[in-house]
């Protein structure tokens, strides 16, 4: 197995675009509530606080909610307590780098099911996948890393062709920074489909990566199941405290996320001038299919105080400062420059 590989760290004066985080500091009001934290005492396990508040927010019961250190913490709760080996568990690719690391650790298959070629989950090439020893899908809404959708339209149409015994994780980890109406919202879906398990976190739009809070919705016996197989008091008081503050300060925090979705327009509109075919972005951050010259077009980012996320296939950069887009669309524009210049790739016959 191959260790989970982190976003690069930026020198003091580049820009850390290589891990979707939140270019925001913490609200004054978060800032409090962690130094009212508990330190020297465990942590309330069940964080019941904060699932009592989401609970009521979505209109379903706090039974119907699990928290963990992480979205990512929920998802491998998921994955562990439904699948063994012998068992699959499906998901696009190219999606989140965690989903195969978090499969495989669970001893079950992962199959692989490839994007579309303008860079979407194929829906139906995912049903279709569908065996008798499926046990869950994850559908990444916006896609880490192609940032695009998928829509209510296809989510729908897709549950109908999935078996009510599979668990379906739809992960939106990126949901606030959608615009686009026709995007499934998996909240609004939750009481339409038994198998449904919709993943949330608080390290994007709410700007709290750093202290590892995220959370799922679905059938309580779902979350019993990753309840059970979750470790310990690992969701801290100052994580807890934080999520709720930011539920409470919610209208400036959306506030922000407009504004980078300004940004991410800007970069967007930029890129096109420039003839990037790059998908339309619905979360923070854009895709560069760069192919063969990613690790190149990497370090030309690199070289303009850009720390980007080099995939196989593409780089992924982040919706950051506003300060960083001059940098960012002139790398992209050297980018461009360099595949003009290079040669043709060699042809095998
Ligand atoms: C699609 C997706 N899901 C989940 C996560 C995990 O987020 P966290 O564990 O910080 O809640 C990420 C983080 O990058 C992500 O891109």
């Amino acid at each position: 197995m191959v260790p989970y590989r982190q976003g690069r760290t930026a020198a003091e004066d580049a820009f850390k675009l290589s891990s979707n985080e939140n270019p925001y500091p913490p609200l004054p009001a978060v800032m409090i509530a962690i130094s009212d934290a508990s330190v020297n005492r465990y942590p309330e396990g069940s964080a019941a606080a904060l699932r009592n508040r989401l609970g009521q927010r979505f209109g379903i019961s706090a039974e119907r909610v699990q928290v963990g250190a992480g979205s990512v913490a929920v998802l491998s709760q998921l994955i562990s307590a439904s699948s063994a080996p012998g068992d699959e568990v499906i998901f696009s690719w190219r999606s989140f780098e965690a989903y195969p690391l978090l499969v495989a650790a669970s001893g079950a298959t992962a199959v692989q099911v490839a994007n579309t070629p303008d860079h979407r989950h194929d829906l139906d090439a995912l049903a279709a996948a569908i065996t008798e020893r499926t046990r869950l899908v994850i559908v990444c809404s916006p896609n880490n890393p192609t940032s695009t959708i998928v829509t209510r339209d296809e989510f729908v149409a897709f549950m109908a062709r999935v078996p009510e015994s599979v668990l379906v994780v739809l992960d939106e980890a990126y949901t606030e920074f959608i615009i686009d109406e026709s995007a499934v919202n998996g909240a609004d879906l939750l009481d339409a489909y038994s198998n449904l398990v919709v993943l949330r976190t608080f390290s994007k739009a709410y700007g709290l990566a750093g202290l590892r809070i995220g959370y799922a919705l679905g059938q309580e016996y779902v979350m019993d199941a990753a309840r059970a197989v979750a470790i310990p008091l690992s969701v801290t008081d100052a994580a807890q405290r934080a999520a709720v503050v930011s539920l409470d300060n919610e209208a400036e925090l959306l506030e922000r996320v407009t504004a980078l979705n300004a940004v991410r327009e800007e970069i967007y509109n930029g890129l096109v001038a420039q003839g990037w075919q790059v998908p339309r972005p619905h979360g923070n951050f854009v895709w560069l299919p760069t192919a063969d010259d990613t690790a190149r077009a990497a370090e030309i980012f690199a070289a303009n105080d850009i720390v980007t996320r080099p995939l196989v296939d593409g780089l992924r950069v982040s919706v950051g400062e506003t300060e960083s887009v001059e940098k960012l669309l002139k790398a992209a524009a050297e980018v461009v420059s360099l595949r003009q210049e290079a040669p043709p790739a060699p042809t095998l016959d």
